[in-house]
């Protein structure tokens, strides 16, 4: 049985009078693990900016875990258990990955300082040898690993992460798409990635969207993203 986590419903959305997405309607169920995928410009990042409350809806609703969230600010959303990490990752370069990482904690809404929980440092084994080091010293894939693991700080339900392979090595984009499935899987926490790599998408997420002009243009599961699709709304 899937129950619904997140419902988007005709949700149109964008910045002051300029639409950017159009009647986007989406349901996301616990523990899926799914990937948006388009070309630049479409609308992904502006998707998820309106789920987390950095855009209003002009028309539509959102539901999120039985709750209509479309009136809720930003740290109302991620008290309930929405994790946002932004695209470019938007660490604290001069803070520590010590308090990078408390940022996790404001974000929950707790006020006392909390030990960092040993399993984030088993999902990213790395921030432990790293955790005095000023985040911006730290490579642009282990930054991206310090951004999840802030996230994950928060006790999510849901994790929204915009484009976490962008400009980062191989081997690092490989430890990334590890501890996602680990997350998903171990965890039971739900996914949603925007990504513009397919071939990342293909081997992470069970099920996809593809938009295009704002719109979700396809809906499956990965292994029905074929080609055709590929050509038509991917390839530049
Ligand atoms: N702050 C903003 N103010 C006004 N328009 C914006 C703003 N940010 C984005 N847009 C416009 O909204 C549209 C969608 O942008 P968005 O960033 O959501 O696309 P995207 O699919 O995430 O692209 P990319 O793959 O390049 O990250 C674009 O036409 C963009 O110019
Ligand atoms: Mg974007």
């Amino acid at each position: 049985m899937s129950t619904p986590l997140l419902e988007l419903k005709n949700v149109t959305a964008g910045y002051g009078q300029t639409p950017v997405l159009f009647n986007v309607d989406m349901t996301i169920n616990e523990g899926d693990m799914v990937c948006l995928l388009g070309r630049n410009g479409v609308g992904k990042t502006t998707l998820l900016r309106s789920i987390i409350g950095l855009n209003k809806l002009s028309q539509g609703s959102l539901v999120f875990n039985n709750k209509n969230i479309t009136k809720f600010p930003t740290f109302k959303r991620a008290r309930y258990g929405i994790a946002y990490i932004p695209q470019g990752r938007e660490i604290i370069p001069y803070l520590s990955v010590l308090d990078n990482l408390k940022l996790g904690f404001t974000a929950s809404g707790s006020k006392k300082t909390k030990r960092i929980p040993l399993e984030i440092f088993e999902f990213f084994p790395m921030l432990k040898e790293h955790l005095n080091r000023q985040g911006g010293l730290l490579s642009g894939g282990q930054q991206q690993q310090l951004a999840i693991a802030r996230g994950l700080m928060c006790n999510p339900k849901v994790m929204l992460l915009d484009e976490p392979t962008e400009g980062i090595q191989p081997s690092i984009v490989q430890e990334i798409e590890d501890t996602l499935k680990r997350i998903n899987q171990e965890k039971g926490i739900t996914v949603i990635v925007v990504e513009q790599k397919i071939d990342f998408a293909r081997q992470l997420a069970q099920r996809f969207f593809i938009m295009d002009k704002g719109a979700i243009m396809a809906r499956g599961n990965t292994s029905a993203l074929s080609d055709d699709l590929v050509n038509q709304y991917l390839t530049v």
